[in-house]
């Protein structure tokens, strides 16, 4: 039986379709730019990392190669035991489940924080801050991946699948809050027609997804994000 923390975002993409999901994060970034953006400003060697919203746990191993402890915090419990399988021979790293708005984690505990397209999408998110507040201590960082709405194939999807979108609303609110604002370009990569097909049926209504299909050409596809990030003194 599933169950679900209290505060958790429903997040259908993952929760009703982690096969395909795993395919997604495999297409996402191959690159490596976010990690590069992200070691740019607070490497996490040695250090002890939180994925904040960490799903399966795709992004745990990556971290666990050169930090000291790795903790995967996670809403769904059904997810957090995918991700505990994945990391079964990883030995620094743990997986909870809890939400960003009650971490199960002690005072000052945490180093990096990494959460990617999970939660914090801005106004609403008080609460978890406060809570990455308490949880990171002096001379950490929080790294925050999401959608920038603004340009690339993939934001201009974005904003059809969701029009009421406001990325000035979402920006005043980062920058309020003394996060910068790092636009990064990354693209999707799939092996397939088939699978980019898979991931946008769970990323977009049904309609939708077919529309974007026919209009794209190919199995990469251009898409920008933000990353908002803060470092404690
Ligand atoms: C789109 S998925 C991304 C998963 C993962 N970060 C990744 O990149 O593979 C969003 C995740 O955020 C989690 N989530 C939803 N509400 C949350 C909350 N209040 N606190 C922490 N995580 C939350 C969901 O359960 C889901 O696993």
């Amino acid at each position: 039986m599933v169950e679900i923390a209290p505060g958790a975002v429903p997040s259908p993409n993952i929760w009703n379709s982690p096969r395909v999901y795993e395919i997604e994060n495999r297409a996402v970034d191959p690159d490596g730019a976010l990690e590069s953006a992200m070691r740019a400003i607070r490497p996490w060697d040695g250090a002890t990392v939180l994925d904040l919203g960490c799903g399966t746990g795709f992004h745990l191993p990556m971290f666990a190669r050169d930090a000291a402890k790795v903790v995967g915090v996670e809403p769904h419990s059904g997810l957090a035991a995918a991700a505990r399988r994945r990391v079964a021979d990883i030995p620094n790293v743990t997986v909870r489940v809890g939400a960003a708005q009650a971490l199960p984690l002690p005072d000052a505990s945490i180093d990096v924080v990494h959460v990617r397209w999970a939660y914090f999408f801005g106004p609403g998110c008080e609460p978890g801050l406060a809570e990455l507040d308490r949880v990171v201590r002096r001379g950490g960082a929080i790294f925050i991946i999401d959608n920038d709405a603004t340009r690339s194939t993939f934001g201009g999807w974005f904003r059809r699948g969701l029009p009421s979108y406001d990325p000035g609303a979402v920006e005043r609110f980062w920058t309020r809050r003394g996060f910068a604002r790092e636009p990064l370009m990354i693209r999707w990569s799939f092996e397939s027609r088939e699978d980019l097909a898979a991931v946008l049926r769970i990323e977009f209504p049904e309609e939708l997804a077919a529309e974007f299909l026919r209009e794209h050409e190919g199995c990469e596809v251009d898409y920008a994000v933000n990353m908002w990030w803060h470092r404690l003194p």
